[in-house]
Parts: structure tokens; C-alpha cells; sequence
């Protein structure tokens, strides 16, 4: 297990800032990882503020319970059961909820994991090593469409179908059960080179997006996170990459503007009235903090505040 490995906590003070963290406040941390924003939560809250924090990795949360502190209690559950979770919790109304989606350094530097084609290893790639399908059993059992829709649409990859054909025909001679022949699969099918990256970068990430149902997670964290927040509330989302920043920015932009055709012969009384108001511009991490970690470049928070609005409409 690897309980003690680092993980070098992303844009830290930027999004305890972005939270407003006060004394008597309640937030949820819905990805605990190592707890780099929990403790920083803590530290900031008073003795009548609480903080509950979510992780589906059962190490992330037996890291999470070694924090002795009776103004915390870590659950391990994914964050699509948000509001539930933090209901049966006694969270009924939030003053802020954090989501630092994607892996957490630990699990990719764990070579067992099979997140990474750095190490040879099972190919896993459950963020919630108790349940669910592997990457292998996937690959194992899906069809050529499958395989190539998981990759075209996850990985972005332009050579998605020569891959998916790869595998199928691969797994015909011998299971294909390890990181290390899946890459040398993928490196045989993709023709060209993108600078500084491995060809098998893009397949890896597709598998461990349908393996988490990572995309799918996210919107229904976020239509709960809406319903959790008390007026006032903040939403930070830090994601890093393109589909799940789309994600963020489509709902925060969906909940944040009357989001109807303009010339409908409504008053103004009769629009649904927002539910969020977005604080700022996007925030990336600064030159420094990418210099002393490089995974902070793609990186990517937003925020937006919890106002009155129709949420209960507008999130059906
Ligand atoms: C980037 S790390 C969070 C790091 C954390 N903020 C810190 O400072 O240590 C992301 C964490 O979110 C967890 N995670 C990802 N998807 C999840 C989901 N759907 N439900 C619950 N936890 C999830 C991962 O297991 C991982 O531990």
C-alpha cells in the first residue's frame, strides 16, 4: 500500500481561497487523494466548522483516517453518491464543495495499480480497487467498436480503430493482461509521433476514463453539489483535461444564465432564475508551481457561488 507516497496537492491556496472557508462552515472535500485541501480546510476552520471528505479509493481513505480530528470524518464512497453521502453524514446544507478530479499522484506511481506504462503491472486501473470492472476484463470481453469508441472518445486518438483491431487480434493468441503488453500493442498500431509523449498515453487514459466512468461521475457530482449548497455557497472544480473542463464550464454556464432562447414572450419574473453565479476566470497554476510540479500545467479551477435560483428545475 502506499499510504505514505506523496502527492503534491494542485493550486492549494488558490482554492482555499476560492472556497471562502469560514470558521463555522461545512464543506465537503469530495477527492480526498492525501488530503493536501482537507488539512488546508481544517486549518482555517474553527472548532464548530466541519469538514467531510469523499474519496472511492480505499486507500485513499485509510490515508484519511489516520487525520485525528473530530471535526472530520472521511467516507469512502465515489462522489456521483454526493448527496447521499453527505445527507447520511448530516450534511444537509454545504458551504462549499471542492471536486480535484483525475488520479491522484499515489495511484500512478503505485505499480500495481496498472495506471501507468511506467511499470509492468495487472491491468487495473480501478481507482476503487473493491468493485467494478478492470481495464483487462474490458478488453478482454469488448468488441472492436467498443474499444475503439472508449478510445476515439476518451483518448482523443486518431488511430483508435488500428488499436482496438490490435487488441482483439492479440487477445485471440494469449490474454492480454499487463500494462507492458498493452503499450507495446498500442506503440506497434499508432503511425505517428506527438512530441514528448508516449503513443500509448492517450489509450491508457481513455481505459482508465471507462473504467472510473470518470465523465459520467462528474455530471452527477455536480448537479448534487448544486443541490447541496447553501446560498452563498462556493463550487470548486479543478480538472485536467479538456473533457472534463468542458464538462465544468458547459454546467457552470448552463446554471449560471437564464439558458433560453432569447425573444420568448416572457416577463423577466417568469424566467427560471439562475443558480449560479461564476466567481472569476478560469485559474491555472502559476510558472512557479508548474516548475516545481509539473502535472499542475494542465490544471484548470473554476468556481461559482450558489445563488437562490430554481435549482430544483434546472438540475432534473
Ligand atoms: C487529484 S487527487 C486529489 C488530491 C487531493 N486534493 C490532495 O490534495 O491530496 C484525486 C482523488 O480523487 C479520487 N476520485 C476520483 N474520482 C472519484 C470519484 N468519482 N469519487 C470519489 N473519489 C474520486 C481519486 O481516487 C483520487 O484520490
Amino acid at each position: 500500500m502506499s499510504l505514505t507516497s506523496a502527492h503534491r496537492t494542485v493550486l492549494l491556496r488558490e482554492a482555499i481561497k476560492a472556497l471562502a472557508v469560514g470558521p463555522s462552515g461545512f464543506y465537503v472535500d469530495a477527492t480526498f487523494g492525501r488530503g493536501g485541501h482537507s488539512r488546508a480546510i481544517l486549518e482555517s476552520l474553527g472548532p464548530e466548522g466541519r469538514l467531510l471528505a469523499l474519496d472511492r479509493d480505499p486507500q485513499a481513505i485509510a490515508a484519511a483516517r489516520e487525520i485525528r480530528d473530530r471535526r472530520f470524518m472521511a467516507i469512502h464512497r465515489p462522489f456521483a453518491e454526493l448527496a447521499a453521502a453527505a445527507r447520511e453524514s448530516g450534511f444537509s446544507a454545504v458551504d462549499g464543495v471542492l471536486l480535484d478530479i483525475g488520479v491522484s499522484s499515489p495511484q500512478i506511481d503505485d505499480a500495481t495499480r496498472g495506471f501507468s506504462f511506467r511499470f509492468d503491472a495487472p491491468l487495473d486501473m480501478r481507482m476503487d480497487t473493491t468493485q467494478g470492472e478492470t481495464a483487462a476484463s474490458f478488453l478482454a470481453t469488448a468488441d472492436v467498436q467498443e474499444i475503439t469508441e472508449v478510445i476515439k472518445n476518451y483518448g482523443e486518438e486518431r488511430f483508435a480503430f488500428q488499436i482496438a483491431k490490435k487488441i482483439v487480434a492479440a487477445r485471440g493468441e494469449r490474454p492480454l493482461a499487463t500494462t507492458h503488453q498493452l503499450a507495446a500493442l498500442v506503440r506497434e498500431a499508432v503511425r505517428t509521433r506527438e512530441p514528448g509523449q508516449d503513443p500509448a498515453t492517450r489509450t491508457f487514459q481513455a481505459l482508465r476514463i471507462h473504467v472510473n466512468q470518470e465523465l459520467d461521475q462528474l455530471a452527477l457530482a455536480l448537479s448534487q453539489a448544486l443541490e447541496l449548497l447553501k446560498v452563498g455557497g462556493r463550487l470548486v472544480v479543478i480538472s485536467f483535461h479538456s473533457l472534463e473542463d468542458r464538462i465544468v464550464k458547459r454546467f457552470m454556464r448552463e446554471q449560471s444564465s437564464d439558458n433560453l432562447p432569447k425573444h420568448l414572450p416572457l416577463r423577466s419574473s417568469e424566467l427560471p432564475l439562475p443558480c449560479l453565479r461564476l466567481i472569476g476566470k478560469p485559474v491555472k497554476a502559476s510558472n512557479e508551481e508548474v516548475a516545481a510540479n509539473p502535472r499542475a500545467r494542465s490544471a484548470v479551477m473554476r468556481v461559482a457561488e450558489r445563488l437562490a435560483g430554481d435549482a430544483q428545475r434546472r438540475a432534473a
